[in-house]
């Protein structure tokens, strides 16, 4: 996408294509020292389940090599350093500095230093070349990218063939009537949560509404295939409301 004054979507609004990276810098500027508490109390602690879950599929090795994109506060990131051991390599990437800085201060004051890295990053132009990586993660992350189909390729790209690209995100709820529930939640409690929590409403009714644009299962499994990826399999966690998708670089 090369237009700036096509539109995109950045939650219900429409803004121009060049404007949605500021827009969602801003939320995440806002959120980034309240985002795990808010991660904890939006989803009762199941986040850390479904990023467990997406951790045990990364085939990942002693010694090989993997990018956290959208990595933020660096929860995945741990994970894979846990996988890839010291003669490994993890690179904690995100567009942000204040989610970037969250995370390497939670992860340092753990004591985690090798193999985690830090990069400044965005998703849509990696500066790696190709064929770098084993795997590639990247969790809630996608549905902020403005042009996802780009990101898709830029991670394909990158990786070795036979390498993996998880994508964690969430998705279409698989019965109709958790969907109501779940909308009930998301665009009443939510937003109040982040008011009393993280002292920001409008980023908390952005995530909601940013779920609900987000490409569903089957949308997200053909945009895989098209930017490259072979034998894309998905994995509903929660009932749809989160899903795992893999895809393997061929
Ligand atoms: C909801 S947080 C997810 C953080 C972490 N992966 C997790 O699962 O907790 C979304 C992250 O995506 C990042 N992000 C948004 N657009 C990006 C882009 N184009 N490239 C890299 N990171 C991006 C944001 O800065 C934010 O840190």
């Amino acid at each position: 996408m090369s237009d700036p004054d096509t539109k995109t979507h950045f939650g219900f609004e429409e803004v121009p294509w060049s404007a949605k990276k500021d827009k969602v810098a801003e939320v995440f500027h806002s959120v980034a020292s309240r985002y795990d508490l808010m991660n904890d109390v939006m989803s009762l602690g199941l986040h850390r389940l479904w990023k467990h879950f997406a951790l045990s599929q990364t085939g990942l090795k002693p010694g090989e090599w993997a990018l956290d994109c959208a990595g933020g506060t660096g929860d995945l990131a741990l994970g894979l350093a846990g996988q890839v051991g010291k003669t490994g390599r993890v690179i904690l990437s995100d567009i942000n500095p204040s989610m970037l800085e969250q995370g390497r201060e939670k992860l340092e004051n753990q004591g985690v230093l090798k193999p985690i890295e830090y990069a400044l990053i965005d998703v849509e132009a990696l500066p790696f070349p190709d064929q770098t990586f084993d795997c590639i993660t990247i969790g809630f992350g996608l549905r902020n990218v403005t042009d996802k189909d780009q990101a898709l390729r830029e991670m394909c790209r990158c990786l070795k063939p036979g390498g993996r690209l998880l994508v964690l995100e969430f998705s279409k709820p698989t019965s109709p009537l958790l969907e109501k529930i779940y909308d009930a939640y998301s665009f009443h409690l939510l937003p109040k949560l982040g008011k009393w929590i993280a002292k920001d409403e409008k980023s908390y009714q952005y995530l909601a509404e940013s779920i609900r644009k987000h490409p569903d299962q089957a949308t997200l499994t053909t945009m895989m295939e098209q930017a490259g990826f072979a034998k894309v399999s998905v994995h509903n966690l929660s009932a749809g409301i989160v899903a795992l998708h893999k895809g393997y670089k061929p």
